[in-house]
């Protein structure tokens, strides 16, 4: 059974290992193998956010959840992450530093059960291709919160600092947008009744 107090636990103690974001990897790799027991835990996902699950100088776990269709533009984390979904779908879009800008190094898309690893340099952009919402563990070995590190322009892929509350600006435009399709789409099913 996936218990959230034992996991924060595992993965504090990972830290001690000589690769620690390995060692996470296992944990979260475990604890997304039953992803109805994560749901369990923290709630069918249905609202997006980035939500803090345990913050520490060493460690940030977050339970981040991507509405319908959102996208998140190119930043970087300045320390290793690992990402396991456990529900819905998660594209990663990577990117290479490029003069003044960025250029395109690949994508990768995870499905419910699957993790990915990031290096410190690693700078993504995400995209939920699905109609419904995406839920997935976040743990990242330093404070995701109180680190200075870069966002880039979407359309210039001009570089700026990373603003968590423009960050969250975009998980709420994308929560307002699935409610209005949701409410639009009863809408439509009652109209042809
Ligand atoms: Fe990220």
């Amino acid at each position: 059974v996936f218990e959230l107090e034992r996991f924060v636990e595992d993965c504090r103690a990972a830290l001690e290992e000589s690769l620690p974001q390995k060692a996470i990897r296992g944990i979260v790799e475990r604890a997304i193998s039953r992803p109805s027991e994560v749901v369990a835990a923290l709630g069918e996902p249905g609202e997006a956010g980035i939500n803090a699950l345990h913050r520490s100088a060493e460690l940030t776990i977050l339970n981040i959840i991507w509405a319908p269709g959102m996208t998140l533009y190119p930043h970087d984390h300045r320390m290793w992450a690992v990402i396991g979904l456990y529900g819905g779908r998660e594209d990663n879009y990577f990117f290479r530093r490029s003069g003044s800008g960025l250029e395109s190094a690949g994508s990768r898309d995870l499905e419910t059960a699957d993790t990915l690893l990031l290096g410190k340099e690693a700078i993504h952009a995400v995209t939920n291709p699905l109609k419904t919402y995406t839920g997935g563990l976040h743990v990242y070995g330093g404070d995701f919160f109180g680190v200075p590190r870069s966002e880039w322009d979407p359309q210039t892929f001009e570089e700026r600092p990373y603003d968590i509350d423009r960050a969250r600006r975009v998980f709420q435009e994308a929560n307002e947008r699935a409610r209005k399709e949701a409410a639009a789409l009863s809408g439509d099913s009652s109209g042809q009744r």
